[in-house]
């Protein structure tokens, strides 16, 4: 009726305005409040960047300390959100889990859940930064039948992830520095994508007035599938299939029939029509990892640099600007790290988490209205009901 536009996919809509995160998809280019994304993996930390996005400056370093104390000191989830896990099947997939732990967190915090108080949003971005890796590696434990593990809090963000999902009370384990240099950096190159597929789940869910932990578990559904979070456990079930080299060039040729639904995972991005710029320092983080590792010949690897190569030089991928994204290879180094694959796209939610929290608090710092798009019918139009 000329009142709206029909855009399916948002391909050019813009649903906010946000000064969190800039992408220039065509130069391939990542600002986090103005930053690049390469200086700050290389200069920076997970802790620090959750600082910027939230509050949209790099800390001091006393307020990087008060900061980090006080997520150091809300890791622990309530002892009756333990029970939560029991009424699940051991072999539920992670993300499952996810979805309905997190979105219980809400049942815990009643007294500070008003959405209209600063100090209240403050409070659940911080138990959300804090709870999120402590949730997720209960989930891994859970899978796997060891008991939990509780946070530690002389460890730093990443160590303290990895100790809870991999010690045991028969052994202490011992943090590889590497493993955890490797994990800080994923989590840096996840924390924020602007307005992608779950950032605007989250926003929509707020904008009805939902409070914080509703609206993380309803971006952790939309982060779940294969074209969005779930594409890094999806590359390596791909890698493990492809399975040799000798059969990527097969593999290519069922991404480019338009009769298979089969895409290459970890290829393309809505927006970046160049190489995404996290994908860059990703693979140089694998190679680094790998190597310190001495598994620079890793099968999987291999058949990853290959395959990218062919991709590359192919026309279809050429003409259509497909480059590798950012969960190209970090499932490769989750995988080296020990991290079983169904937690991939787990990692990702902890990761976004941040992200996901910062343009909540965004929108509802600043008058917004109700998400409420509209559509085009194409239903019948006005019938009579059949009678008698
Ligand atoms: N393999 C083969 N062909 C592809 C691929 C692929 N991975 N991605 C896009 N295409 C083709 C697509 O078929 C279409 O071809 P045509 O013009 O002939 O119809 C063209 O490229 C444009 O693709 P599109 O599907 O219209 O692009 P989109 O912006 O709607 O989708 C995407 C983007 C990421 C969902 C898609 O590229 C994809 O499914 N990639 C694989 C899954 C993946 O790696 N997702 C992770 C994204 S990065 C992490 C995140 O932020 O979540």
């Amino acid at each position: 009726n000329g009142l709206f536009t029909y855009d399916p996919g948002f391909m050019a809509t813009a649903s906010c305005e946000s000064e969190i995160t800039y992408i220039d998809g065509a130069n391939g280019i990542l600002l986090h409040r103005g930053y690049p994304i390469e200086q700050l993996a290389e200069n920076s930390d997970y802790i620090e960047l959750c600082y910027l996005l939230l509050y949209g400056e790099v800390p001091t370093p006393a307020q990087r300390e008060k900061f980090e104390s006080t997520i150091t000191r809300h890791t622990m989830v309530h002892e009756q959100l333990t029970r939560f896990y029991s009424g699940f099947r051991r072999d539920a997939h992670p993300m499952a889990v996810m979805c309905g732990v997190v979105g219980a967190l809400s049942a815990f915090y009643h007294d500070s859940l008003d959405i209209t108080n600063a100090h209240d949003r403050e409070v659940s971005a911080f138990r959300l930064i804090a709870k999120l890796p402590t949730i997720a590696a209960m989930c891994h434990k859970y899978n796997i039948g060891q008991p939990f593990v509780f946070p530690r809090n002389d460890l730093n963000y990443a160590e303290n992830f990895l100790h809870m999902m991999f010690a045991t009370p028969c052994e202490d384990y011992k943090v590889n520095p590497v493993f955890a240099k490797a994990m800080d950096r994923i989590f840096m190159l996840h924390a924020d994508h602007e307005q992608n597929a779950s950032t605007s789940t989250v926003r929509l869910a707020g904008s009805t007035g939902a409070n914080p932990f509703a609206c993380i578990a309803a971006g952790i559904a939309a982060l779940w599938g294969p074209a969005h979070g779930g594409a890094n456990e999806a590359v390596l079930n791909m890698l493990d299939e492809i399975g040799d080299e000798s059969r990527i060039e097969e593999f290519v040729d069922r991404a480019k029939d338009k009769d298979d639904p089969f895409k290459l995972m970890g290829f393309g991005h809505r927006v970046y029509r160049n190489f995404d710029p996290r994908a860059r320092v990703m693979k140089k983080t694998c190679d680094e990892v790998l190597t310190e590792l001495g598994m620079e010949n890793d099968p999987q690897l291999r058949i990853a640099k290959r395959l990218e190569q062919i991709a590359l030089e192919d026309d279809y991928f050429k003409e259509r600007k497909l480059y590798p994204n950012v969960d190209f290879y970090s499932g490769i180094i989750l995988k080296a790290i020990g991290i079983p694959t169904n937690m991939f796209t787990v990692i990702f939610a902890m990761s976004r988490t941040i992200g996901w929290i910062s343009h909540w608090n965004e929108m509802i710092s600043s008058p917004y209205k109700i998400g409420r798009p509209r559509q085009l019918y194409k239903g019948y139009t006005k019938r009579d009901y059949p009678t008698k």
